[in-house]
């Protein structure tokens, strides 16, 4: 595989999502509101934000996968500019695993419990690759240790629930690599880890975007996580991206106020939960009408509480939802 410049951001992105609304049919509301992001061959996005506010909606739209009774109403996804809402689904579903994989928290529920990982990994080499028998075996005993499974000529034969979480999560990433996607979305891929395991995986992850050029949508709660691994990092709140920026820029010039809130949050004493600002993200279908983040924010005037602000670029790649920053 051709090493790729993983930190070049310069041509056509890989996935942009233009516009995005969800909508939630049976209540009529907005999940998702004109989320816009792009992402570049080989690079790591990192998409951070509290509970809720769309971060998961956001990472499966990249697959064009939407949740029972959730509807894009606006907004295209276009992987190399082909627009996802509109290819027929079985198109949709020869893209998914092949083009974009989906790795998250569970393994458990990505894993079928009643077939050895080996079986799994090797049916997706044979739906997406073409590969069967011994070929496919060979295939999936190299995903396992380029994964870094230890004893994969062993592990193939296991089910998932003789793995312990770290290696399950390994067989997950493995089973996500059989189809040579370019993109590999994250969705909280570690969240369930102790630490130890939990910065192996990030490691490993840092390694296959280097050796294979894999671009990946990291998903995180965790602003730490985002700052080991991501090259960009766009946070979201209550449905919309409030701020885009560099992974540096970011962290050392945060400009949205609850970009600043998720940067001071520290886990509490012998926790692992965060302090944050007072208050809650707003549910769906309870946005307020102005600036989103208004209600929490230390710095509101009456202009945030009636008027919805647009993204504004302050700077190379640094784009704000805020009127006074
Ligand atoms: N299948 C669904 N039906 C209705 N609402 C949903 C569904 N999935 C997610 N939501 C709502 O959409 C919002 C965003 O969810 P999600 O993308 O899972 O957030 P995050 O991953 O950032 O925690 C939440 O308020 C959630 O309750
Ligand atoms: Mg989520």
């Amino acid at each position: 595989m051709a090493a790729v410049e993983p930190r070049a951001r310069e041509g056509v992105p890989l996935l942009r999502i233009e516009a995005l609304g969800l909508c939630f049919i049976p209540k009529r509301y907005a999940l998702l509101d004109k989320v816009d992001l792009e992402i570049f061959p080989g690079e790591i996005l990192g998409l951070v934000g509290e509970s809720g506010c769309g971060k998961s909606l956001t990472g499966l739209a990249c697959l064009g996968l939407f949740p029972s009774g959730v509807k894009p109403f606006s907004g295209r996804v276009l992987f190399k500019g082909k627009d996802l809402l509109c290819l027929p689904e079985k198109e949709v579903r020869a893209y998914r695993g092949r083009r974009v994989a989906l790795i998250f928290q569970e393994p458990l529920n990505a894993l079928n419990p009643v077939f050895t990982v080996g079986y799994q990994i090797e049916e997706v080499l044979k739906l997406h690759r073409g590969l069967r028998g011994e070929a496919a075996r060979a295939e999936a005993i190299r995903l396992l240790s380029e994964v870094r499974l230890p004893d994969p000529e062993t592990r193939i034969r296991n089910y998932p629930h003789e793995l312990s979480g770290g290696m399950r999560q390994r067989a997950m990433i493995a089973m996500a690599l059989a189809g040579e996607p370019e993109l590999l979305v994250a969705d909280e891929p570690t969240t369930a880890l102790d630490v130890t395991v939990q910065a192996q995986i990030l490691d490993l992850l840092l390694e296959l975007r280097e050796r294979r050029g894999l671009a990946i949508l990291f998903i995180s709660h965790d602003l730490a996580l985002i700052r080991e691994v991501a090259d960009r990092v766009a946070v979201m709140y209550a449905g919309e991206v409030v701020e885009v920026a560099g992974k540096d820029e970011l962290f050392e010039n945060p400009r949205h106020p609850y970009t600043e809130a998720l940067l001071s949050a520290r886990p509490e004493f012998g926790t692992r939960k965060l302090r944050l600002l007072p208050g809650q993200v707003p549910s769906p279908g309870k946005w307020p009408a102005g600036c989103r983040f208004a209600p929490r924010c230390r710095e509101r005037e009456l202009r945030c509480e009636e008027e919805h602000p647009e993204m504004r670029p302050v700077g190379p790649g640094h784009a704000v939802r805020c009127f006074r920053r």
